[in-house]
């Protein structure tokens, strides 16, 4: 069969372990919940931080062309995304597509750099809670001391690591304790919580559009690609690119509607709805909220934390009322985001021990909430001290890498299972192949080339430590190995 470390996983087992779902995961989501779970990992801090932190520092009013281009990048990745899976519905995600293409390196590669968007995407959607809370609460008159919610542990390009004197972000890690308890008690439960917090937050951000745009003023718009100064990312043209690299973290997540395969009700037809349904959703109202946003305020006072409050806020008197509501709907948009992060993880380790590549112990589902909770109590307490340790920036673009390098394996997994399987069922189709998953590759490979290379280094070393698990552990108790040489 080759050479061993490029074993791959048939199809026929794939298909046999999603069927066999007696003993695993229970079947209840439909294709309104899992639409809803996508639209609840996507629409966070990307929307409501980073938005205005790139149009100030990099792109204008231009951001809204920023967002259609990454978006354009996801939606052929998301293409992919669906095709795979449709096909292979397990929730081990891009990890089983990975093994049933690619072969077991590349899928152990893939399931270890998820757990760069999954685990870290948690923690840095909740430091970016934390900072929401403690501004909600500082409107009332309630000032949490900036050392028990700040990172303790920073990194400056010049300076290197360095201790700030904050203790732990304590919100932070409260979020990601309230979370993971939610998500050991069930599934179907964190699903509703999750359809309500996703109406708040999608209420919130129509609100702010239909009030906001009665404010634009047209002279904020232009020039609407600010004259590049002289710098590549600094506006101008290069500024749009550096604005889609940055704001790529808005889109991450429809990828996690993916994990929840195994939990599908009729995952064949529903996983494409979700994956491109939460996208489409998301993509329609980051642009209108990025045009309306840009057009109330000059986009160079949109360096802060809270760029919707400093819109609204520009709109005098008459909006004052919508800026407790929309902190409201932020705090409770980025816990859903923490909820979808925090719930794909342990899906993704639950296939990776099924396959022995974990240990054994990581598949146990909980006899009486059937779930994956040793994995999930896993997964939330290494979150929590991530969460309380590190800063947003160094996370956020930790997360975009990662997220980054799946896609593009992603995306070519496609056009490689295309050709040496063109005969299999596939209940829905990339349209354009090879058209789309080879720009699916490349516009993702675009923005991890965009990412400074202090983050290449931490994918470096982080891809290393996995290469050291596989070689001491995860090869020698790989059961598709130990069938191969079972078969001689
Ligand atoms: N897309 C998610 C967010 O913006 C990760 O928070």
């Amino acid at each position: 069969m080759g050479n061993p470390l490029f074993a791959t996983k048939s199809l026929e087992e794939l298909t046999k372990e999603a069927t066999d779902s007696e003993h695993g995961l229970k079947r209840t989501l439909g294709p309104l919940n899992l639409t809803t779970l996508g639209v609840g990992a996507i629409i966070g801090a990307g929307i409501f931080v980073l938005t205005g932190q790139a149009a100030a520092q990099y792109a204008g009013p231009a951001i809204v062309l920023s967002f259609i281009i990454s978006g354009l990048g996801c939606a052929f990745a998301g293409l992919c995304y669906a095709e795979f899976a449709s096909m292979i519905p397990i929730a081990g995600s891009a990890y089983t597509y990975a093994y049933a293409t690619l072969g077991e390196l590349f899928a152990w590669i893939i399931g270890w750099d998820l757990i760069l968007e999954y685990l870290f995407g948690a923690s840095t959607v909740a430091v970016g809670w934390s900072g929401y809370v403690v501004s909600f609460f500082r409107d009332f008159g309630i000032v949490i001391p900036s050392c028990l919610a700040n990172a303790p542990i920073n990194y400056d390009a010049h300076a290197g690591w360095m201790m700030t004197g904050a203790v732990l972000n304590f919100p932070a890690m409260f979020i990601v304790a309230v979370v993971t308890t939610l998500l050991v008690v069930g599934i179907k439960e964190s699903a509703n919580f999750n359809n309500l917090i996703v109406i708040v937050k999608v209420a919130v951000i129509l609100l702010f559009v239909g009030f906001g745009i009665a404010f634009i003023h047209h002279a904020n718009w232009i020039p609407f690609i600010p004259p590049n100064q002289g710098h590549f990312g600094e506006y101008g043209f290069s500024g749009v690119l550096r604005g889609a690299g940055v704001i790529f973290f808005a889109y991450i997540g429809f990828d996690a509607v993916s994990t929840t395969a195994q939990e599908a009700k009729n995952p064949q037809k529903d996983m494409p709805i979700g994956i491109m349904g939460s996208l489409g959703i998301s993509t329609i109202l980051y642009i209108v909220v990025a045009l309306v946003l840009t057009g109330m305020v000059s986009y160079k006072q949109l360096l802060v934390p809270d760029p919707i409050a400093v819109g609204i806020d520009a709109a005098g008197k008459s909006l004052f009322w919508l800026r407790p509501i929309v902190k409201i709907g932020a705090i409770a948009g980025l816990s859903s985001v923490v909820l979808v992060m925090l719930l794909g993880q342990p899906r993704i380790f639950y296939s990776m021990a099924n396959d022995g590549l974990l240990p054994k112990k990581f598949a146990a589902v909980h006899p009486k909430f059937r779930t994956p909770y040793v994995t999930t109590i896993l997964t939330g307490t290494v979150a929590m001290i991530v969460a309380g340790l590190f800063p947003i920036g160094i996370l956020g673009e930790l997360v975009s890498i990662g997220t980054l390098l799946a896609f593009v394996i992603v995306s070519l997994g496609v056009l490689v299972m295309r050709y040496a399987k063109p005969d299999v069922h596939r209940p829905f189709k990339t349209p354009w192949v090879p058209v789309v998953p080879i720009l699916g590759a490349l516009l993702s490979g675009a923005q991890m080339v965009g990412l400074p290379l202090d983050t290449w280094y931490r994918l470096v070393i982080w891809m290393g430590i996995g290469f050291i698990i596989y070689f001491f552990y995860s090869r020698k108790h790989s059961k598709v190995r130990a069938a191969a040489r079972a078969n001689g």
